[in-house]
């Protein structure tokens, strides 16, 4: 079949289309025909292998130990392991093709790609591929953040920095969505037109202000550009409110290319012992369940993925540096 190969970590213009034997799906995994797939920078981090730290997460030290990279699809079932229940051949599915952590090539950018069925979930029909594509990694990772991290309640108000990108216009939909008192959403230029889409009550341009001067505080913060220190967040974070810092790597510029944006969010870990605004890990919803929610939020219209732009599979090499450029005005999405 064909997919797109990554063969050594390194700039994203190594990549390349070549042919490589079909997948074949173990007991819990569904063979899916991939109809669309994602870019996203948790992909970029593991194309160029940046930071190193992150090559430990189980992509490969020296080089990537699975060729292929790409982490969410939307598509139909072509097969399904002996152990799958939930999926049959030809129905359509989207979801993550990865297990755990995101930093692994997952095998989604090639025509077919064997993903764990908890890992997918049944397309609503009103939804096409390429919008289901749209979903995957960033709306389950907004659901965490927001939900399991921020331990998000209706009635909550809420502050999304970096709220035009994949994962920062998921928080803003989803807090939304769940009953957000008010939602403020900072990101810069046209792209606030994005955070008002989303549901933003109030947009800022953090080009032009700096949010944490106003006179308001939040009962969550979830910080995805992480360019400034906690200490300057925290005056904005309301009585028993919660900040998480998500932490972004900005494609390599300015970034630590031994740990990247680990350093500052381990430290916040150590100091959640003693600092009330900064929430121990706790409880995870089940990869599955997150998908579920998710779905339903979807079917009835409460969340909406944005595509910026369709490439094909050829293509990759442009789609992700327009990615990396901060060209993107919603999400990137690949077809085979
Ligand atoms: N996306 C995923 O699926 C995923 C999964 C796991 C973890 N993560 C982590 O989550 C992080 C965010 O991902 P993302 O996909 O949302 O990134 P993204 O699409 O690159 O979005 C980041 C947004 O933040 C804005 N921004 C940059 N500097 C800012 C500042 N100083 N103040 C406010 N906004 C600023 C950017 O706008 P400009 O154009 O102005 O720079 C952009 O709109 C990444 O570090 C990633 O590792 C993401």
């Amino acid at each position: 079949m064909r997919a797109v190969l990554h063969d050594r970590y390194g700039p994203v213009d190594l990549l390349r289309l070549g042919e490589v034997p079909e997948p074949e799906p173990s007991p819990d995994e569904v063979l899916v025909r991939v109809a669309a797939t994602s870019v996203h920078v948790d992909v970029w981090h593991t194309v160029t292998g940046l930071p190193y730290a992150l090559r430990l997460m189980g992509n490969g030290v020296r080089a990537p130990r699975r060729r292929v990279p790409g982490t969410d699809v939307a598509g139909t079932v072509e097969a399904v392991g002996e152990a799958v229940t939930r999926f049959r051949p030809g129905q359509r599915v989207w979801g993550e093709t990865v297990r755990g952590i995101q930093w692994r090539n997952g095998g989604a950018w090639a025509e077919l790609v064997a993903a764990p069925e908890d890992g997918l979930v049944a397309c609503d029909d009103a939804l096409d591929d390429t919008a289901a594509a749209a979903l995957g990694t960033p709306a389950v990772l907004a659901y965490d953040v927001l939900v399991d991290q921020a331990r998000f309640r209706a009635g909550d108000s809420v502050l999304v920095n970096g709220a035009a990108g994949a994962l920062g216009g998921y928080v803003v939909q989803l807090a939304r969505a769940l009953g957000a008192s008010r939602v403020v959403g900072v990101d810069a230029g046209d792209r606030l037109d994005l955070v008002r889409a989303a549901g933003a009550d109030v947009t800022v341009d953090y080009r032009a202000e700096d949010v944490t001067r106003r006179l308001e505080r939040y009962d969550v913060v979830v910080d995805v550009a992480s360019t400034r220190p906690f200490r300057e967040w925290r005056p904005v974070v309301a009585d028993g409110g919660r900040y998480i810092r998500v932490g972004h790597d900005h494609y390599g510029r300015g970034m630590n290319r031994i740990t990247g944006s680990m350093g500052p969010i381990l430290g916040l870990l150590a100091a959640s012992l003693v600092v009330p605004e900064l929430p121990r890990p706790g409880r995870t919803t089940p990869r599955r369940e997150r998908l579920d929610r998710l779905a339903a939020l979807v079917a009835e219209g409460r969340l909406r993925p944005v595509v910026d732009r369709t490439y094909p599979l050829a293509d990759v090499v442009p789609a992700m540096q327009r990615l990396q450029e901060g060209r993107a005005r919603g999400r990137i999405v690949l077809v085979p």
